[in-house]
């Protein structure tokens, strides 16, 4: 018998981007040999340091080869020498955009063993992130004296347009303005995910993250089409302003299940909620679409822990579980997740350094890469 193949493409990135997707790798390739898949590995190079000796940000011969992926592995993009947002969003969020990847899943749960700033609370979330509008639509100009005139072309998966910006005042200044953007179709397709995810997991409300007390035009927008789409799913819609679910996560979190936010709130719930679970290296992440998928980490480059072994690679093993889940390797990716837990159960001197214990990135890869083999008996 043959075995499945699996192609799978990677960009390793910046920072401990390298160090945490080879503990993913690692752990996805002990998964085939225990459950009988292979995975064909195409690396590519894209970002910090291949900018900076190439000028090259992520041409799109490449994006046509990641296209003929079965899915995309990425570590992490951005690095201290390069401006903000050239690679972020040259790299990352134009992968999400190309590939039209509408939804950005991070679960986040209280983990066995963990030490957390919240003893004693369980909580199983999952954050369901809008990933192609709000803020991050690129609309916007600055400008060094105004009036400011700005002109962009509109390119997504869902639609393709072009706008304007112009912003005249009674004196000169320097000024910026940035847009954002909600659109019917957009917001009722994450709804209706979220909406489909909840039933999943035998819950009966969808909370949304929102603001309209201070942004009614958009986030008003969101709560009644998100309102809408949820009454069509026989789902309760719970509309909590992010502010204060913030802080009712920081205090009760077992209250909440699944969480639909916009793009930007998404970004900054998932990380505290990485925080209240106990670490930023144990956040997981899959930017879902139609096409190809893309399996992330929640965390960044992290350069301030980068080549010391300080890097926790267990937010890079769970996102490969969730992408084995996704190309249907089910009981492989649950191969992966159990191995975490029971490696992060047994606590003390071999979690990661991240986690209070000593264990550097490649330790803790191999130790669940043992677990993996241990499952398998
Ligand atoms: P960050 O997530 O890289 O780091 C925040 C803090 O968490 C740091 O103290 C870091 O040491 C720690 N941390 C992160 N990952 C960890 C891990 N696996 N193990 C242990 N500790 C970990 O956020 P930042 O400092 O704001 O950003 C650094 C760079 O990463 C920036 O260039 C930013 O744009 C980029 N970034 C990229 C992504 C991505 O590629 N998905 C996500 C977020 C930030
Ligand atoms: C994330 C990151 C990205 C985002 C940045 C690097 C563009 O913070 O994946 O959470 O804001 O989505
Ligand atoms: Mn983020």
């Amino acid at each position: 018998m043959t075995l499945r193949s699996l192609r799978i493409a990677t960009i390793a990135g910046d920072g401990v981007g390298p160090e945490v997707t080879a503990e993913a790798k690692k752990a996805v390739d002990t998964a085939g040999g225990a459950f009988g898949f292979k995975s064909e590995w195409l690396d590519f190079p894209f970002g910090g340091v291949h900018y900076l000796e190439t000028g090259e940000v992520l041409p799109d011969e490449a994006i046509q080869e990641i296209a003929r992926c079965d899915a995309l592995l990425l570590g992490a993009i951005g690095r201290p020498e390069v401006k903000p947002g050239i690679l972020e969003r040259g790299i990352l969020l134009a992968l999400r955009f190309y590939f039209d990847q509408y939804i950005n899943l991070r679960p986040s749960r209280s983990l066995p063993g963990v030490g957390t700033p919240m003893p004693f609370r369980n909580f199983d979330i999952v954050v369901v992130r809008e990933n192609t509008e709000d803020f991050y639509m690129g609309i916007g100009g600055r400008s060094d004296g105004t009036p400011l005139e700005s002109s962009f072309p509109i390119r997504r998966g869902l639609y393709s347009g072009e706008g304007n910006l112009y912003l005249s005042f009674d004196r000169p200044m320097a000024c910026a303005a940035q847009v954002g953007l909600a659109t019917e179709p957009a917001v009722r397709r994450s709804t209706a995910w979220a909406c489909d995810k909840a039933r999943q997991r035998g819950e009966d409300r969808v909370t949304l993250a929102s603001k309209s007390n201070a942004l009614p035009i958009i986030y008003g927008f969101w709560e009644d089409v998100a309102a809408d789409e949820a009454k069509k799913k026989s789902m309760a819609l719970e509309v909590v302003n992010v502010d204060a679910l913030c802080y009712h996560l920081c205090r009760e979190p077992e209250r909440y299940g699944v969480i639909l936010t916009p793009n930007m709130f998404g970004d900054i719930v998932s990380d505290l909620l990485a925080g209240l679970a106990g670490g930023l290296g144990t956040a997981a992440g899959a930017n879902i679409g139609d096409g190809l998928s893309m399996f992330e980490p929640v965390h960044g480059s992290a350069p301030d822990i980068a080549g010391t072994g300080r890097s926790n690679p267990v937010a890079a093993a769970l996102s490969a579980s969730l992408m084995l889940e996704h190309l249907g390797e089910v009981e492989a990716a649950k191969a992966i997740e159990r191995a975490v837990l029971d490696y992060l159960s047994e606590g003390g001197d071999a979690l990661p350094i991240e986690l209070g214990g000593k264990a550097t990135t490649t330790a803790a890869g191999d130790s669940i890469a043992a677990g993996i083999r241990a499952r398998k008996g």
